[in-house]
């Protein structure tokens, strides 16, 4: 077990958070002693064009699993984020798009006022393309203000976006448009992205020879690359200018779906994971405010991408609901530089900033002079999100980067929950680097012994995360099958949502996610989460990064697989391995020992940062004949070093 450290976030002003360690308590009590209570004050922070008379509608009974919220309420997403700002902060920044490359192009800052003008745009063009109430568009597009217009649009006309992530295939796009059956798709000619570029409009047109002949294709000229033009083609910001700037917000029951997003899980096809207006919109809105203590005037920038739920909640819906200033980068943590984040921070005067660990140790790596050449001293929160954050690169987030002055959220929720599920809160909860600690308002986190299914209750206990009731903003159902959402997520486990993570509740009652549960291994029969072994490896000085893996062993059933990323001007070497198995055994314990380390110069990672473990899983079992899709991979070739340097041969 990972020692557990306190971190108090000295020098953060706690007082005027907008939760402190009792409202917390006191709001937790109240958020599942009576949800109805609590939800129907909270969901008053929206904008309801007919009032909700009903709050909680919920049945997570085996069979029957039926999730409303506000079920009798109308409002519309795209009114809520920008129409009821107008008047007090109509010239306010709502967006700050950072581009690329700074070269080519400048930040801008849209207003909501502006924003207004181009959302109501973008919906008549919609409008007059056909598209009506409950069709479903998929927008394809770079991190460009036109991507947030387009799913503020679909919202104010009530279809229903699907975004899909701008690094994915031709064939990954066309599975996502026939999946949903979209009547449009929303691209762009290219993609900048770290100096070069993706093709976008050459990859929808091969995804749409696969697709019925009836989508259309809407076109925003980005770069003015030259693309083919087919007869399903429209040039989107022509359109635009020629439409009108008034379109009035369609009336939505708040259990009209407003997205699907599709998800990769252990097994099968992606699902399409679908969130409806009302419940999301009120969880997105109430955790960026409350997680992030965002206030007034703040500039919040999450650097995911919109491809990701976690764009669609933490830079699009719960900032614009807020009424917040939120930034939008086009590029990547290393163009043209590894100071672009602390660069972008400074211009822009960030106060909340928001990334996965996967960038912070990248970063980490790159060394500390890149942070300290900028003024960071706007900041006031950072977030984590997407994977456990190692305490060492948690330590460095909060000294460097923080400069010890501010609190680290490091929040653990998935594409399913629509918003944070456990997090600490800044201001509310002493830290530990590593832990996602305490469940958000609303959500009963409860841990079940895995083969059993019975709850484990007491402290300092492991098993895996389930959920005990429902919250606002969790996925109703799986686009086009619910059967899929009722097995994949209650069939484990009677009457429980369960994560597909495993997770530990420390002495202190405190959560710390271990990993997905297809990543536990057992080893000599011994249970041991793969991240606690990468923790230890990457806590060595001359480790970079680490990821780690089951593999068939003869004797203890299964064996510890080491692909590491050493320190750049570290030199791999015999002695080096055996120093870290040694290092590691001392970290955790004997059992942890890595059998096989293997120098990986790069790990397989999809776009957003996530290492495929499927792949690692495989090339450690001496399979790789078998490795499957590695199409949605940032760079497909680092497989084949890590094929050819395996080190398990059987
Ligand atoms: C993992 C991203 C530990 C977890 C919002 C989850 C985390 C999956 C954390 C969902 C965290 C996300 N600590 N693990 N703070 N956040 N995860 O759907 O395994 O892309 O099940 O949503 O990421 O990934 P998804």
């Amino acid at each position: 077990m990972p020692k557990d450290h306190h971190t108090p976030s000295s020098g953060f002003d706690a007082s005027t958070a907008h939760v402190d360690a009792d409202g917390y308590a006191r709001m937790y009590q109240a958020s599942v002693q009576d949800p109805d209570a609590f939800w129907g004050e909270q969901g008053k922070r929206l904008d309801w064009m007919t009032p909700y008379t009903k709050v909680k509608n919920t049945s997570f009974a085996p069979g029957n699993i039926d999730i409303r919220w506000f079920e009798d309420g109308t409002l519309n997403v795209a009114a809520n984020c920008i129409d009821r700002h107008l008047e007090t902060r109509g010239d306010q920044t709502a967006i700050i798009w950072e581009p690329d490359d700074l070269g080519t192009d400048a930040p801008q800052h849209i207003t909501y006022r502006q924003l207004h003008d181009k959302v109501c745009r973008m919906a008549n063009v919609l409008l007059d393309l056909g598209v009506e109430k409950g069709d479903r568009v998929v927008i394809y597009l770079p991190m460009i203000p036109e991507a947030a217009y387009a799913m503020l649009a679909c919202a104010r006309i009530g279809a229903i976006h699907s975004i899909v992530f701008a690094g994915f295939s031709p064939d990954a796009l066309a599975a996502r448009i026939q999946g949903c059956d979209a009547k449009l798709v929303i691209t762009a000619d290219e993609a900048p992205r770290g100096g070069r570029k993706t093709p976008l409009k050459s990859n929808a047109d091969q995804a749409l020879l696969h697709c019925k002949d009836d989508v259309s294709c809407l076109v925003v000229k980005r770069t003015g690359g030259q693309t083919t033009w087919t007869a399903r083609d429209r040039d989107c910001l022509a359109l635009m200018e020629e439409a009108s700037d008034e379109c009035p917000p369609e009336e939505m029951g708040a259990e009209d779906p407003l997205f699907i997003l599709y998800t990769s899980g252990s097994t099968g096809q992606p699902k399409g994971v679908v969130h409806t207006t009302g419940g999301y919109l009120v969880y997105a809105s109430l955790t960026h405010e409350i997680v992030f203590d965002y206030h007034e005037g703040d500039v919040f920038w999450c650097t995911a991408d919109v491809g990701w739920v976690t764009g669609h909640s933490y830079i699009v819906y719960g900032p614009l609901a807020n009424g917040a200033t939120t930034v939008m980068f086009e590029g990547v943590p290393t163009y043209p530089d590894a100071g672009r984040f602390w660069e972008t921070c400074e211009r822009h005067g960030v106060t909340q900033f928001y990334t996965a660990p996967t960038a912070i140790r990248a970063l980490m790596g790159a060394g500390d002079d890149w942070v300290k050449k900028y003024d960071l001293s706007a900041l006031r929160v950072l977030g984590s999100v997407g994977e456990p954050i190692n305490p060492e690169a948690w330590n460095w987030y909060n000294e460097v980067v923080g400069g010890g002055r501010c609190p680290i959220v490091d929040t653990f929720w998935q594409t399913e929950t629509g918003g944070h599920m456990l997090t600490p809160l800044p201001g509310a909860t002493k830290l530990k680097p590593g832990a996602a600690q305490q469940p958000f308002f609303g959500v009963q986190p409860v841990v079940l012994e895995p083969t059993s299914g019975k709850v484990i209750e007491g402290n300092d206990v492991e098993g895996v995360l389930c959920i005990a009731d429902s919250w606002p903003g969790q996925m109703r159902t799986v686009w086009g099958d619910h059967a899929r959402f009722e097995k994949t997520y209650f069939g484990d486990y009677a009457g429980y949502y369960f994560s597909g993570d495993g997770c530990r509740r420390d002495a202190d009652g405190d959560y710390w996610i271990t990993g997905r549960v297809d990543d536990v291994i057992n080893v000599s029969g011994h249970r041991m989460g793969t991240a606690e072994v990468e923790s230890a490896l990457v806590a060595h000085e001359k480790v970079a990064e680490a990821a780690v893996v089951g593999y068939p062993h003869d004797v203890k059933g299964q064996g510890i697989y080491a692909y590491v990323t050493l320190m750049d001007g570290q030199e791999p070497s015999d002695a080096l391995r055996k120093e870290l198995s040694d290092w590691v055994r001392a970290e955790i314990g004997p059992i942890a020992k890595p059998d096989l380390v293997q120098w990986a110069p790069g790990l397989p990672k999809t776009r957003s940062g996530k290492i495929m473990r499927r792949i690692l899983r495989k090339i450690a079992e001496d399979d790789f004949g078998a490795l499957g899709d590695t199409s949605t991979l940032a760079d497909p070739s680092v497989v084949d070093d890590l094929i050819a340097n395996r080190m398990n041969r059987t």
